[in-house]
């Protein structure tokens, strides 16, 4: 079975146990499981709402936490409707978000995520919709794939490689799999340019289709602001992210927040994985985990930076 090391849960822990009540919480991020069983095991009276918008996440995190019974709710859908989806069941006293993919997603080829193991261009974290990265790839123009792989990969070779995608398009036909747009890319940029890459060279155009197919930082924006509607006075709200993308949105989002005068950002910057956790779970040291804390009734915001 696919396991996933939750990432930064001892800090979020930590946390927890400094607020004074814990008794309702919303996982948005539902995943493995890894949270919501750690929140489940270390506080005894808490309910745990667990929210995803992969199917086939919420069957696996199901079972796992079956053992505590009513005490744990699956939810499947997106978090950009969390105000609705968990509505009833608020307000929360903590709401987390681990973002990204879970190792199911990115580890079974089937799925599409990944750029090490075949499968089809898949990438949709909820298998309900149609958008799929085969379709982007295949139907979107150079300067619309150039622009993703820009703005959602940070990729520098942006324009050679839609160029590459295009020129294969036209002479040798559709992209249908992670292995050949791997290749495509491979084919596209020169040996020495791949080495100059450092990681590998389809990564952040991986992650670039990745965040266009899920339209990850507009749902995270809203995902943010449904939070905040569903949270008691005293709540904690915890977002951990994997790029600087999503890192400035939760950066900004709390930033507003505080202005507005609803609560205090906990973590002037971000906490990042030790070195310890980074030995055992290679897959976390790109982690930032940010925190904030809703206004009490009656207490003035006093910034803390
Ligand atoms: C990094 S994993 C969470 C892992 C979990 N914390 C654990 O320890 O097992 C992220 C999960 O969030 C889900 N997800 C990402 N964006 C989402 C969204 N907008 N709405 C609902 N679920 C989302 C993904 O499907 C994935 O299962």
């Amino acid at each position: 079975m696919t396991e996933h090391i939750p990432v930064l849960i001892a800090e979020i822990l930590a946390f927890l146990q400094t607020r004074p009540k814990v008794g309702k919480v919303l996982d948005c991020t539902l995943g493995l499981g890894g949270y919501s069983e750690a929140v489940l095991e270390t506080f005894p009276e808490v309910q745990v709402w667990g929210l995803d918008q992969d199917d086939e996440a919420i069957r696996i995190a199901s079972d796992r936490l079956e053992p505590f019974g009513n005490r744990f709710h699956p939810i499947h859908g997106n978090f950009a409707e969390a105000a609705e989806l968990a509505g009833n069941a608020g307000p929360f006293d903590a709401i987390l978000f681990d973002l990204g993919v879970s190792n199911l997603q990115i580890s079974e080829g089937y799925r599409g995520f990944s750029f090490q193991s075949d499968g089809p261009l898949d990438m949709r974290m909820n298998r309900h919709f149609s958008l799929t990265a085969e379709y982007l790839v295949n139907n979107w123009t150079e300067k619309e794939l150039s622009d993703i792989f820009w703005k959602y990969g940070e990729e520098r070779y942006s324009r050679q490689i839609a160029r590459g995608i295009l020129r294969h398009r036209e002479n040798r036909g559709k992209i249908e799999t992670t292995g050949e747009l791997v290749s495509v890319i491979r084919e596209t940029l020169p040996a020495p340019v791949q080495r100059k890459m450092g990681g590998h060279p389809a990564r952040k155009v991986f992650q670039a289709l990745r965040i266009a197919v899920n339209d990850e930082l507009a749902v995270l924006e809203q995902g943010l602001s449904g939070a905040f509607e569903l949270v008691r006075p005293g709540a904690s709200v915890a977002v951990v992210s994997y790029h600087s993308l999503e890192d400035r949105i939760v950066k900004h989002f709390f930033r507003e927040k505080q202005k507005e005068n609803l609560g205090t950002i906990e973590t002037k910057r971000p906490l990042i994985p030790s070195d310890e956790e980074i030995e055992r779970n290679y897959k976390a040291r790109s982690a930032k985990l940010r925190l904030f804390v809703t206004n009490e009734p009656g207490k003035e915001t006093k910034p803390k930076w």
